[in-house]
């Protein structure tokens, strides 16, 4: 399995929507670095981050339902989060209707809507995309000092 760099093309955007993911906010200015896992040339498993200085959006993760319980959400997981602090991120952040029990297990821990950082608050995703009953949740990811 290779992860690589992916941009929202349509292929990324209908494998987003066939997940029922939102895809409003996504243009090819957005701040979202894609990464992407293929199969025989088709993108069939995805994941954003949406970098927001010292925070950053974990979004759009996406499976195509044939490649599922594979183990490739898990690993664009840890391979977007081992990014993430390399690009000097302390914190990532998540809005999620569905897959809340997922993340929990890779050890992300529910926060309160209130103290997320104000730069997150300001994200479509948490203003206005995703439903007020997401659960939002966080993990730290920067290398302990
Ligand atoms: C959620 C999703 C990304 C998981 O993809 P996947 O590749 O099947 O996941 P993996 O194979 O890496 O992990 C499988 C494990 O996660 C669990 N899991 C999968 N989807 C889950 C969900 N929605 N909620 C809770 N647990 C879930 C499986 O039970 C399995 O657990 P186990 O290893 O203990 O048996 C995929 O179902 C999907 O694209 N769903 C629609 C979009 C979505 O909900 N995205 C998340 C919000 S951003």
């Amino acid at each position: 399995m290779q992860i690589a760099p992916e941009s929202p093309t349509e292929e990324l955007l209908s494998l987003l929507l066939e997940c029922a993911l939102p895809i409003a906010d996504l243009s090819p200015t957005s701040p979202v670095q894609f990464f992407g896992i293929r199969s025989g040339g088709t993108l069939v498993a995805v994941v954003g981050l949406e970098f927001h200085g010292p925070f950053a959006l974990l979004r759009s993760l996406a499976v195509s339902p044939r490649f599922r319980e594979r183990g490739f959400a898990r690993s664009l997981v840890s391979f977007a989060e081992s990014f993430a602090a390399s690009c000097g991120v302390d914190t990532l952040f998540l809005l999620t209707t569905t897959a809340e029990r997922f993340f929990l297990a890779l050890g992300y821990q529910p926060v309160s809507r209130s103290a997320a950082p104000t730069v997150i608050q300001a994200t479509a995703q948490f203003a206005s995309l995703c439903p007020v009953s997401s659960a939002f949740l966080s993990r730290r990811v920067a290398a302990a000092a």
